[in-house]
């Protein structure tokens, strides 16, 4: 899935360092080597990146996991949970996440049979909310004091089962 000026395609080992990077320059959630190259290994369909300029600006990463739907009662589900996303500074707001997202729902339904996807963010980012809000998530829950810092997190979620 391309846009303008951008390529996205699956992540590969050797973007480790640069993804890590991204990660640690735009969030306070960082990670193990370990941590990456595990969710790698088993869901490698849901690790994305964004290259532009010749280099990977943006990545997400995801997990496939059992669960009750956030969005049915008591319907067991299939979840794309979004762990992380970020795009570099300087390349916001040209629809690279909106891809990202696009691709690892697309890949999370058709690789993983998941049915929902969601994910956790803080409160307070409006950004990125935005950006849920407008790929057709909703907010489910509030989770109280879900960050180290003590931020509370909106868990968002989407069913997959329709055509996105
Ligand atoms: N202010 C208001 N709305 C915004 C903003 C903003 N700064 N950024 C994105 N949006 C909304 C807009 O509706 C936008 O559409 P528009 O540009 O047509 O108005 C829509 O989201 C899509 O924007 P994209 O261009 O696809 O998003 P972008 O590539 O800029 O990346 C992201 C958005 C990932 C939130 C980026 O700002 C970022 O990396 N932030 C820091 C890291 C972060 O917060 N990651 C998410 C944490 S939660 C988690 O990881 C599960
Ligand atoms: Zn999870």
């Amino acid at each position: 899935m391309d846009g303008e000026g951008f390529r996205v395609r699956g992540f590969r080992s050797d973007d480790l360092n640069r993804v890590m990077l991204i990660n640690t320059e735009c969030l306070p959630e960082n990670y193990s080597t370990f941590f990456y190259r595990d969710l790698y290994r088993r869901f490698p369909k849901t690790f994305v990146v964004a290259q532009a300029d010749g280099d990977v600006q943006g990545y997400i990463m995801c997990r496939i996991e059992r669960g009750l739907s956030k969005l049915k009662s008591i319907r067991p589900a299939r979840h794309c949970h979004v762990v992380s996303i970020a795009v570099r500074e300087p390349y916001r707001r040209r629809g690279i996440a909106t891809s990202l997202m696009l691709e690892a729902m697309r890949n999370g339904r058709q690789e993983y049979s998941a049915t929902e996807c969601f994910l956790e963010v803080r409160v307070s980012n409006d950004a990125a909310v935005r950006l849920y809000e407008k790929l057709g998530f909703s907010k489910v829950k509030r989770n109280f004091s879900y960050y180290l810092d003590g931020e509370d997190a909106w868990v968002m979620a989407k069913s997959l089962e329709e055509d996105t």
